[in-house]
Parts: structure tokens; sequence; C-alpha cells
């Protein structure tokens, strides 16, 4: 994405990728996409599948008791609402957009390292098909991902950490069945959360609340049917569609912030500088938003003459949003997860929240204007 924006501004970049092609473009991640975010990928001329095959959604179901209620979030934002759109179809849709421009992208390098980040000229070396590389640029991105080189690669002392690790996991599942409603379903249950999303008109994903320790080997997909009914099924009769499931996989949930985001001319970007627990739906959307910011700034390096201010305001700038989307990706994960930890009390409190928040018209917009996305502010604005 930063990429891609960089080139629609004239500035050159070559992408690094560890994986192949097809697995990025295959690998099932995230699914939601913030209001901002398709106007964002829109405004830059990648909208095109993304309107024909993007769903968008008015709302979420907000389920518990047996009853499921309806957050109305475009009525609650004054129109906006999320798109459900594979974070892998965003990929092929930059991939091409970049292959097609001319683009750069290195696929399937090896023993990746970055140094000299505090000079004028940081370097990439990289390994490929055995053959040795090196990249001299004017900046890094480092958009590595949590356990990627960039952020370990700053020297000790400079990066203050911030982490906080849930008693709990999501087992995910997709599924070839029909999706059994037009809009997600996060619900709380006794026995833990569990959440019916979706990526196609045929294709249906679903997680469940799990321990973290839990081995996959555990759950035969007859389990995984038969938890997520017990958990989803309400008073009406709705339950999500059962089908074949294509794949299952274990997520730990964690929340964490790296401090500053930025070091000489190395910039971190997505989780290679923070992780959001996926009850959000914001770790994308969070990416992109650290993107934008960063490419304004470069932009204005590259055409006023090597100023800085933006580049220097770069970690701040990012952070503001950082923070108010983990708090917001903490709330709705403590909300909706069965804490095995937790007193009588703190349950008794739980289920009045829930019971509170689905009659306030207040703490419902809270929700919905967090959901759909906060504004983007100090991004790139194309003109
Ligand atoms: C998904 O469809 O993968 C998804 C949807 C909503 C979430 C998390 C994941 O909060």
């Amino acid at each position: 994405m930063l990429s891609h924006l960089l080139r629609m501004h004239g500035i050159d970049s070559i992408v690094l990728e560890s994986r192949s092609r097809d697995y990025v473009e295959d690998r099932v991640r995230a699914g939601v996409l913030e209001h901002a975010t398709v106007e964002l990928l829109c405004r830059y001329g990648l909208g095109e599948r993304l309107k024909k095959i993007g769903l968008e959604h008015d709302g979420i179901w907000v389920s518990f008791g047996g009853i499921r209620h309806f957050i109305d979030m475009k009525k609650l934002t004054a129109g906006k609402c999320i798109t459900v759109y594979g974070q892998h179809e965003v990929i092929r849709d930059l991939i091409k957009a970049r292959l097609d421009a001319g683009g750069e992208i290195v696929f399937e390098v090896e023993d990746l390292s970055v140094g000299d980040l505090a000079s004028a000229a940081p370097k990439v070396r990289y390994r490929r098909h055995g053959a040795a590389h090196e990249v001299i640029c004017d900046f890094i991105a480092g958009c590595d991902g949590f356990h990627g080189v960039s952020r370990r690669s700053i020297p000790d002392g400079v990066l203050d950490f911030y982490e906080r690790i849930y008693p709990f996991a999501w087992l995910g599942v997709l599924a070839d069945a029909a999706p059994s409603s037009d809009q997600l379903v996060y619900t709380y249950h006794d026995r833990g959360f569990a959440l019916f999303s979706m990526r196609s008109p045929k294709v249906t994903r679903l997680y469940l609340q799990v321990d973290p320790e839990e081995d996959i080997a555990n759950w035969p997909d007859r389990r995984i049917w038969e938890e997520l009914r017990i958990r989803m099924t309400t008073r009406d009769g709705w339950s999500p569609s059962v089908g074949p499931v294509t794949q299952k996989s274990i997520t730990p949930m964690r929340s964490f912030v790296s401090e500053p985001m930025q070091y000489g001319n190395l910039f971190l970007a997505g989780d290679a500088a923070h992780i959001v627990p996926p009850t959000g739906a914001k770790g994308m959307n969070l990416a992109v938003a650290d993107v934008a910011v960063l490419a304004r700034a470069l932009c204005e390096f590259y055409a006023e003459h090597g100023r800085r201010v933006l580049l220097d305001q770069y970690s701040e700038t990012c952070l503001q949003r950082v923070w108010k989307v983990q708090r917001f990706s903490w709330w709705m994960t403590s909300l909706l997860h069965r804490d095995p930890r937790e007193s009588p009390f703190d349950r008794r409190r739980r289920l009045a929240e829930l019971d509170y928040f689905v009659a306030s018209r207040a703490a419902m917009t809270t929700l919905a204007e967090n959901y759909v996305g906060l504004p983007l502010e100090g991004m790139l604005t194309y003109t």
C-alpha cells in the first residue's frame, strides 16, 4: 500500500517480501475494511474489484442471552459503514497495481537484514535463490509484521514496549457454507465468545474463543459445529449455516505497542509496531492508516527539498490513533469474552454492561464510530 501511494506521488520504492506471490494472495487473514480505508483505496484507483465483490455492511449484531441486537452503524454515524473484503483480496489488487505500473516487488527473499539506520543511506541486505543483494536507499519502511527484523534491529534502549496478553485465543474456521446472516454476529456466551463473519456469498468465516494452550487436533469439525451451535443459536432459531471446513487455525490474542515507531531513517508500520486483538477488526486498517501518514511525510520530504517536519512527527501522529484503537479493541475484547479468571461479580457486571449497551443510543454510537473507523487525520490526501 505504501509503495502504491508513493508511486502515485512520483516516489520510487522496492518491496521485499519473504513469501511467494501465491502465498500472500491466497492466505486468508482479516476481512473488515473501515469506511476511510475503503475511501483511500478507491481514491487511489484500487476500488474496482472492491466495489464489485466487497460486501457493504450497515451494522453488526451483538448477541447474548439468546437474543440478537442490531447495531445500526450507518444510522448512528450519519451514513458510514464497513466493507467485508478479504485482506488477501486487497493484497491481490495492490500487487497487480504495482506490477502493472512497472513497480518492483521481490518475492521469496531470505536472510533479510537492515543496517546503517541512523545514516542518510540505510541499507537492506537479503539473499534470493542463493545470491546476495544489497539495496541502499533513503528510507526503510519496516512493514514486516510482529516477528519481522525491523523492530528488532533498533538498538536496545530506544524503544518502550507496552503489552497485554489475554487468557484466551481464537479458533478460526473457514467453511464452504452460504452465510446465514447478511451481517456479522458477535456473541457473548458463558462458554466463551463466538463470531460469525463471511468472505463471500458462499463462504462463512467463524471464530470461537478457546484456551491459548488449546491444540487444534482436539477440535474435529464435528466438535467445532456443536460448540458454535451451542454458543450462537438464538431464541428465534438463528444459527450459522453448516458446510465443509476448508481451513482452521488457532491464533493467540495480544495487545502490543512499541514506541516510538521510528529510528533514524527506519519507520515501523502495522504489526511491526503494534498488535491489536482481532475483536475490533482493526489490524489491517491501522496498518493502512500508518502508511497513509508515512506516505504524506515522505511526499513532503521529496517535494520540499528534504523538509522533515512530518517525518519527525510520524510516530507521534500515528500513536494518537494507535492508542485510541488499542483502547477500543481492548474494550470490545473484554466485553465479549469470558475471562477464566473473572469473579462472579465481574461476570454480572459484564452482563449489566451488555444490557446497558444495547439499550443506550450513546453507548451504541460509541461502538459504531470506532467500528466504522475514526477519521483519518494527518493523512495523505491525493489531489
Ligand atoms: C473476519 O471476518 O475475519 C473478522 C471479522 C470481524 C472481526 C474479526 C475478524 O472482528
